[in-house]
């Protein structure tokens, strides 16, 4: 959990570095182990199915205002729970400074193709890579922090893009597109599964 972290996330631009909080790894990696050697050899290894399977996450103790961020194939996954005040800043901020208010591009799952980009507006779940050329943006949720107006959001420190805080991208900055929603599901009001969801489960 970070919540004023933009020191521990900057980027280091040899290797992206970030948090990764404990999760679990859900999926069947044992059974490769029990397939016999020449099924094996073109089965994908145990750590690549680990690498790639759906991660679990109490959410529970996130509190407003909070991001949390975790590992999901190689990737880094922040789950952000917005605050009230959060969210009111982002509705009055309106959509006239947003290059894709409606995420019009297939940047999300259907069920985040809405103004908040979520299945619950209280969290926000994105993947941290900017989609410019792929830095791990900070997360500022000051309002007026990055400048005057600010509502709240995301700012890239390598070439300065801008997102707000459903990860919708400015307009006038190099990256193209909003960041981008990964699949989830929430199996109960405190625990999500990133990397499935109704579709792919
Ligand atoms: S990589 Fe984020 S602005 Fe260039």
């Amino acid at each position: 959990m970070d919540k004023d972290e933009p020191n521990e996330e900057s980027i280091d631009h040899g290797r992206r570095r970030f948090l990764v909080a404990a999760t679990t790894v859900i999926g069947g990696v044992g059974v490769v182990g029990a397939a016999v050697p020449f099924v094996a050899s073109w089965l994908p290894s145990a750590k690549a199915q680990a690498a790639a399977a759906p991660v679990e996450v109490d959410v529970s103790r996130l509190e407003p205002g909070a991001k949390l961020t975790v590992e999901w194939r190689g990737k880094p996954v922040w789950i952000i729970h917005r605050s009230k005040a959060a969210l009111a800043e982002l509705k009055k901020s309106g959509t006239e400074h947003l290059r894709d208010p409606n995420s019009e591009v297939a940047q999300q799952p259907a069920y985040a193709s809405n103004p908040l980009r979520s299945l619950n507006p209280n969290y926000l779940i994105l993947i941290g890579i900017c989609t410019h050329l792929g830095c791990v943006p900070i997360y500022r949720p000051d309002i007026g922090g990055v400048e005057p107006g600010w509502p709240g959001g995301f700012f890239c420190p390598c070439h300065g893009s801008k997102f707000d805080l459903a990860g919708r991208v400015y307009k006038g900055v190099p990256a193209p597109i909003n960041l981008e929603v990964p699949p989830y599901k929430f199996i109960s009001d405190s625990v999500v599964i990133i990397g499935e969801d109704a579709e792919t489960a």
